[in-house]
């Protein structure tokens, strides 16, 4: 236990302070204070003031100034730990057992905790000030209201290195280095830290502001600048808005983790104040301690960009150990790219609910974490897979929690890789194509390597949803060849808009003279494209080294040529569709693995894998045709 400051605030009003000097000093009433010739010097008229409502005493000729605690020690010249003592007594106050280092570490934090008040009560008024019209103009472009800004006490640091340290002068130097509100560097003299920026008061659970994060205004590096600890902040123990969230999660029912500042704030904005957040670091152990004591189950909705899915399973596996029955975490993956704070202000509260609502527990994060870390397609891979999933339940130090997690683990183990099902996992390998995008791999057998791959059941990267340009250029050559086929497909070749500038003005001028002239034929189609500057951008088209398709071939039979850019045309069309599904399909398999996700993303894959091989078995059987023809010949 330790002599917290409330203990020593009660200490305080518990004592009668002119009660306390009227002992051995001399006390006259005057008005609402006493009034003594001053102990502590020599004077003939009193200048010496006790005022009880305050619990201060203080001399207008010698300065002396302090408390009862004060008194005691300057006065009679008690230990700290001695003048606590003595007044607790007094009071009929239990005195916490605690050693005296902590007593005066307990003192000086209560000038710490005035000064970052005094600091966070400035920088607000900076805030409202002349100088703060650029950070307010920041706020209101995020969409925090006034009195959302005020609720968190938001402020600003004007881009000075002295104007702080001379608001809050009278702390001392000393002082405000410690509460890391200036900094010190050998031989200067210490400087304002946070210069021109929006300032966040962290609190302590108390309510108190103990330290800063300041967000740089604009673009720049650091984006947070934070306090370092300090007496009062020890950042792996604090979480952002704990004092707020606590008594909003007892009620909501549940607690929230998310990972920045400003993710909370604009969570309790959109009416979510149960949000907390560690300050830039992973959770650490106290911080799930403390969340437990508000929610069994704190739900952790990081961000679905790598570090954030990092930080989630980091938090995941230091959880293990001190899981007990009961006692667990939950997760929420936002999609790829935003923030809560993004999520809310884009599509509103009912959207962030709506993924509240489909929380991953941490049995199938972990499950779904070290399934897709490895390969499982040989023995030794699965039994690697095994072992992982076994060292993890075992770092759970509870039994019954452990061996829930063996069992569970097994069941899925076995099910997963049961004899009938094992055929499926991995997907049938496919040969590794030869060179880059576009090369060929043909002569030893193997199909073009197309640049999207076969896709893999455990293949956690979304699959890119555009058309690639190695088809893209398959369909343009196919398209001047037969500019016939322009018309019957005008509909949907804008689906097929390349991204490339030069291919994308070819396409669009291709599309423009066959629209403009039905009789259009290949041989003036190219003659109008090399006189309007396309024949670098034509030629490459057509180049050796590109794969070809019946219908990019000059002298290719024409029914086939058609019938084979009808289907190359239906696939890259219809492919988008199939990939995003695919890419849904893999993001709700991690987010909460079950059989049907399982069985669902799997013949997407398949679905997926059927249209690659179509297209390469489009240009495969070109290359195949144009190989027994130079073999004839
Ligand atoms: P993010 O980079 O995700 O910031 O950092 P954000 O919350 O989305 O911020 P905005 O929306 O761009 O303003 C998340 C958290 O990581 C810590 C901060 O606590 C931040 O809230 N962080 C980030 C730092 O401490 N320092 C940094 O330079 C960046
Ligand atoms: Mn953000």
């Amino acid at each position: 236990m330790s002599l917290s400051p409330a203990f020593l605030d009660e200490l305080r009003s518990r004592t009668l302070l002119s009660a306390l000097i009227g002992r051995t000093t001399k006390l006259q009433k005057a008005g609402r204070e006493h009034r003594a010739c001053c102990p502590f010097h020599n004077e003939k008229t009193p200048s010496f003031y006790v005022n009880d409502d305050k619990g201060f005493y203080h001399c207008f000729g010698c300065s002396a100034h302090g408390d009862a605690i004060r008194w005691l020690t300057d006065q009679r010249g008690l230990p700290f730990m001695d003048a606590v003592k003595e007044l607790a007594q007094a009071a009929g106050m239990e005195l916490p057992a605690m050693d005296a280092r902590a007593a005066e570490r307990a003192e000086a934090a209560k000038g710490l905790h005035e000064a970052c008040g005094d600091a966070a009560a400035w920088f607000t008024e900076q805030l409202h000030g002349l100088a703060g019209a650029e950070a307010r103009a920041v706020l209101e472009k995020r969409g925090i209201r006034p009195e959302t800004a005020r609720d968190f006490g938001l402020g600003f640091a004007p881009d000075s290195r002295g104007k702080l340290k001379t608001a809050l002068k009278d702390y001392g130097d000393p002082m405000l280095v410690e509460a890391g509100l200036l900094i010190s560097v050998e031989g200067k003299d210490p400087y304002d830290r946070f210069r021109g920026r929006l300032m966040i008061p962290i609190r302590d659970q108390r309510g108190r502001a103990i330290a800063f994060g300041g967000r740089i205004i604009g673009d720049g590096e650091p984006k947070y600048l934070n306090s370092p600890e300090t007496p009062l902040f020890d950042k792996g123990r604090t979480l952002y808005n704990l004092d707020k969230a606590a008594p909003a999660a007892r009620k909501a029912n549940r607690v929230l983790v998310v990972e920045g500042y400003m993710d909370v704030i604009a969570l309790a904005q959109a009416g979510f104040g149960e949000a907390v957040a560690p300050l830039g670091t992973a959770l650490t152990e106290p911080q799930l301690e403390r969340l437990w004591r508000i929610s069994d189950v704190p739900i952790l909705c990081f961000d679905g960009d790598s570090a954030g899915q990092k930080a989630a399973i980091r938090a995941a596996h230091r959880a293990l150990p001190m899981l007990t029955p009961g006692r667990s975490l939950a997760f929420v993956t936002l999609p790829q790219g935003q923030d809560p704070d993004d999520l809310v202000r884009a599509k509103g509260p009912a959207a962030f609910e709506a993924l509240l609502r489909q929380t991953q527990p941490l049995v199938d994060r972990l499950w779904a974490h070290e399934l897709a870390a490895e390969p499982t397609a040989t023995p030794e891979q699965k039994a690697g897979l095994k072992a992982r999933f076994t060292e993890l339940a075992n770092s759970i130090a509870d039994s019954d929690v452990k061996h829930e997690y063996l069992a569970d683990f097994r069941r899925r183990f076995d099910e997963m890789f049961r004899p009938q099902r094992s055929a499926f996992v991995p997907f049938a390998p496919r040969a590794p194509g030869g060179g880059g995008a576009g090369g060929s791999g043909r002569r030893n057998g193997q199909p073009w390597k197309l640049p999207i791959g076969p896709i893999r059941a455990e293949t956690k990267a979304a699959q890119s949803l555009g058309v690639d340009s190695t088809h893209i250029k398959l369909i343009l050559a196919g398209l001047i060849r037969h500019p016939a086929e322009i018309a019957r497909h005008i509909d949907v070749l804008g689906l097929l808009r390349p991204a490339e500038p030069s291919l994308n003005q070819l396409f669009d001028k291709i599309i423009d003279l066959a629209i403009n002239d039905h009789t259009l034929d290949s041989a003036r189609l190219l003659t109008i494209l090399a006189a309007s500057g396309f024949d670098q951008t034509v030629g490459e088209l057509f180049r050796a080294d590109q794969p070809q398709c019946s219908f990019t071939e000059k002298d290719a039979d024409p029914e086939r040529a058609r019938a084979d850019l009808d289907e190359t045309i239906a696939i890259l069309v219809a492919r988008p569709e199939v990939v995003a599904a695919l890419n849904e399909a893999t993001a709700a398999m991690m987010t909460h693995f079950t059989a049907e996700a399982f069985d669902r993303q799997r013949s997407l894959v398949n679905e997926c894998n059927a249209l690659e091989s179509r297209l390469a078995n489009l240009v495969q059987a070109n290359e195949d045709a144009r190989a027994f023809k130079s073999e004839g010949s």
